[in-house]
């Protein structure tokens, strides 16, 4: 093993280190000065007004048959009931679909009408799920969702895109964004997976961090910033049975090492809300989870801001998970947890929850003090958003809404994700191939962006954004269209709640495909998210896997481009592609990118943030122990994904070498510092991401077989050699042992980078 000289390897690594605020209040004594003076002026309905969260829906004018009118109005009356007579705190969301930014003006105009002309005394704080850029604003710029971000592993791209997205948000006049999504993607199956950060909590906290960095600034929150909302504290991604809101079983021990850390990550980054889990976690409804909400979040880490809740699930408290007799229990239950705002968002549910809460603490079933800490929090983070400047509603100037530079970002983004899973040679493509582009999920932009776009499912395509390319499109501009064919051969659909698909013209598409040099085949998912997401299996559906077996009898190349917010098991047509390509959900500019990547203009650097399943049977993870792996007698025993965990292939040939430890021995306290070599052999400039994993030989309960510990993306030039310098502290080594507590135990460790690897002890 080569050492090296500690002081030297030491300055480089702190060079090289991506740093964010750590730890720091989320406050100042003067804000506590003021939020005590609003709060000691506040009478019991408008502290118990500022607990209450409602969608704009419930603002809206409405005809004689009570229906939303359309284009949407707001209702002056209804504004004056809700936010002067209940004081309401707070209102969320978009109704049915984008607006542009002179509707939201007039919106938020509305909703702050009762505050600039001090008919109310408290202003209301808008919250949005702004979730891959400005998604409910005309115009704004649309990233790709965040499975796709984390699959740069870029977090400069990471906090970059939450600038963007706060400043789009913010120039709606919009202060609060319901994000990131910090769950983990650990159940394939569940209709959310595109919206977390992938399978591993060190990948999911720095991108995470990265995000909340990029939402609420360095250097405090400024009307260019949002704040963030880590959602949905804790455990929600994971049900047992893959469908949305259904119970999660999550020993303690994973609790703490798997699902906390990301959140434990974001409030250290001083992240202002969290939204709460609408699931229920080994029988403990997320919303009267007293240990999480309170003891936990609240005390053991010190979060400051504000809890709210989801969707109507205080009132679930009763109706769906039975763990109150009556409605008021539910917020008894839910507040007494450590809840500070409850999303109860339509009327008149929102006025039962009012005068609930009243008599809940007239009574003493909620005390004065639990009521006041709530008002406290969401008063801290009204006054740190700025929301007391009455000027707020002021036309301001967002001169770079839906810019060029806002766009570049979001198509490096988009690039940056991509990623490379087989490749035999096929790609890059030539521009004087004939080229099929085929595929149910090749002819529309939905389909690129998913959910969350546009309106909540995002399977309108009336409402696609203006002027962006679809694959097929982006492949015509790069081709151009007399060297392009097309035939859709399979569309998409809904029925009854579930997905399906159904051929289209499949003589067209056999013709087309052996007419053609190359058969770009792109498959994947209709646009969910929520309830809507869910299926009854991961195999990508039958049409669409005999789509690809058609035209891989052709005997032409077939390069099957997946567009999906889940891994869909795609075994039985891998093996006859020629190359296969992961887009995630890219979003807006995911065509351009596409097009960009597989002409080799740009070289692949994305890489899987989570292990691609193979079979259905056998969903496993990276970091699993070694038992998992113990009778590997064929590809189904033991772990054998379709691609690992932290894969993704380039068009460059990169080699590891020189993997050095400055020593091999270590004490508690120490750390180490890891160097490496990477070399591009290869003729195309690569962006690589150097990942860092660590191992634990024996320890007093099962270890697992590798662990993320570092990573960076680095670029290396072709014939470059790149070092690149970790450092892996004992903290690193730590786990949860069989008394709960997070220890570290001496003994023997491996560090692994690529192919190399190297041991040391902890003495
Ligand atoms: C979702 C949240 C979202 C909220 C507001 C809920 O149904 O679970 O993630 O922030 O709606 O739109």
């Amino acid at each position: 093993m080569k050492k090296f000289s500690i002081l030297a390897i030491a300055f480089i690594a702190m060079m090289q280190q991506f740093s964010f605020s750590q730890g720091a209040s989320i406050s100042t004594p003067q804000i506590e000065d003021q939020v005590n003076t609003i709060l000691n002026s506040l009478s019991l309905e408008e502290k118990v007004g500022q607990t209450c969260q409602i969608t704009l829906e419930a603002l809206l004018l409405r005809d004689a048959s009570g229906k939303v009118i359309e284009p949407l109005k707001m209702d002056p009356e209804r504004v004056r009931e809700a936010i002067v007579e209940y004081g309401v705190g707070s209102v969320l969301n978009v109704n049915w679909h984008t607006l542009d930014l002179e509707t939201w003006e007039d919106v938020m105009t509305s909703v702050h009408k009762p505050f600039t002309s001090n008919e109310s005394s408290v202003p209301v704080i808008y919250g949005i799920d702004a979730i891959h850029g400005a998604n409910y604003v005309r115009g704004g710029t649309l990233f790709p969702q965040e499975i796709g971000l984390a699959a740069t592993w870029n977090e400069t791209l990471a906090m970059q895109f939450g600038e963007v997205t706060a400043y789009e948000t913010r120039a709606a006049g919009i202060p609060w964004n319901f994000s990131p999504v910090l769950d983990l993607g650990r159940q394939p199956l569940w209709s959310r997976h595109f919206e977390t950060l992938g399978e591993d909590p060190y990948l999911a906290s720095k991108m995470g961090k990265a995000i909340i960095c990029g939402y609420q600034g360095s250097n405090g929150i400024s009307r260019e910033h949002v704040a963030s909302c880590m959602k949905h504290f804790v455990g929600y991604s994971n049900p047992v049975s893959g469908r949305d809101r259904t119970p999660a079983w999550i020993p303690e021990k994973y609790m703490e090492e798997l699902y906390l850390p990301p959140f434990k990550a974001a409030v250290e980054e001083g992240a202002l809300t969290v939204m709460i889990n609408s699931g229920v976690v080994n029988g403990i409804p997320g919303h009267m989870n007293h240990h999480l909400l309170t003891t936990v979040l609240k005390e053991e880490w010190g979060f400051e801001g504000f809890a709210v809740s989801d969707w109507e699930d205080l009132i679930m408290l009763h109706t769906v998970h039975r763990t109150a007799k009556t409605i008021k229990d539910g917020i008894v239950q839910a507040i007494n947890a450590g809840l500070d705002m409850s999303m109860v968002p339509l009327a008149p549910q929102y006025k039962e929850y009012c005068s609930l809460l009243k008599e809940a603490v007239q009574d003493g079933s909620v005390s004065t003090e639990r009521l006041d800490d709530a008002v406290r929090r969401i008063l801290r983070v009204k006054v740190i958003l700025g929301l007391y400047e009455k000027n707020m509603n002021q036309k301001r100037a967002y001169p770079k809404f839906g810019s060029k530079q806002h766009q570049k970002l979001a198509l490096d983004a988009a690039i940056e994700s991509i990623t490379l899973l087989k490749n035999d040679g096929v790609l890059p493509l030539k521009k004087s191939q004939k080229i099929l582009v085929a595929g149910p999920t090749s002819n529309n932009l939905m389909y690129l962006n998913g959910a969350w776009t546009h309106t909540w499912q995002g399977d309108q395509s009336s409402f696609n954004t203006e002027n962006r390319l679809n694959i097929r499109q982006a492949i015509e501009g790069v081709v151009g269209q007399e060297n392009c064919l097309f035939s859709q051969g399979a569309e998409l659909y809904n029925r009854d709640g579930y997905e399906a698909s159904q051929f289209v013209n499949l003589q067209d598409f056999e013709e087309k495909a052996n007419a053609a040099d190359v058969i770009l085949l792109c498959l994947g998912e209709f646009p969910s998210t929520e309830k809507p997401g869910d299926i009854r299996s991961l195999e990508l559906n039958p049409e669409q896997q005999e789509l690809a077996k058609i035209a891989e009898k052709t005997g032409k190349p077939v390069v099957l481009i997946m567009v999906e917010g889940r891994p869909r098991i795609i075994r039985e047509i891998v093996d006859d592609a020629s190359a296969v390509v992961q887009t995630y959900l890219p979003g807006d500019f995911g065509g351009d990118a596409l097009g960009k990547l597989l002409f080799g203009e740009e070289n692949f650097s994305g890489k899987l943030p989570y292990s691609y399943p193979r079979y259905n049977g056998q969903i496993e993870f990276y970091d699993h122990p070694r038992s998992v792996a113990r009778h590997k007698s064929n590809d189904f025993n033991g772990y054998n994904p379709q691609w690992d965990f932290g894969f993704g292939m380039s068009y460059s040939n990169l080699q590891y070498s020189n993997l050095s430890l400055n020593t091999d021995v270590i004490t508690e306290n120490d750390s180490i510092v890891v160097s490496i070599d990477i070399t591009n052999t290869g003729n195309m400039d690569v962006k690589e991401v150097v990942q860092l994993y660590v191992s634990d030989h024996f320890a007093s309960v099962i270890p697992t077989g590798k662990s993320l510990k570092a990573f960076k993306k680095t670029e290396v030039r072709v014939k470059e050699t790149k070092t690149v310098i970790f450092t892996v502290s004992t903290k690193d080594l730590q786990f949860v042992n069989a008394e709960g507590k997070w220890v570290v135990e001496p003994g023997s460790f491996s560090i692994a980078i690529g192919d190399q690897s190297a041991k040391f002890e902890l003495k």
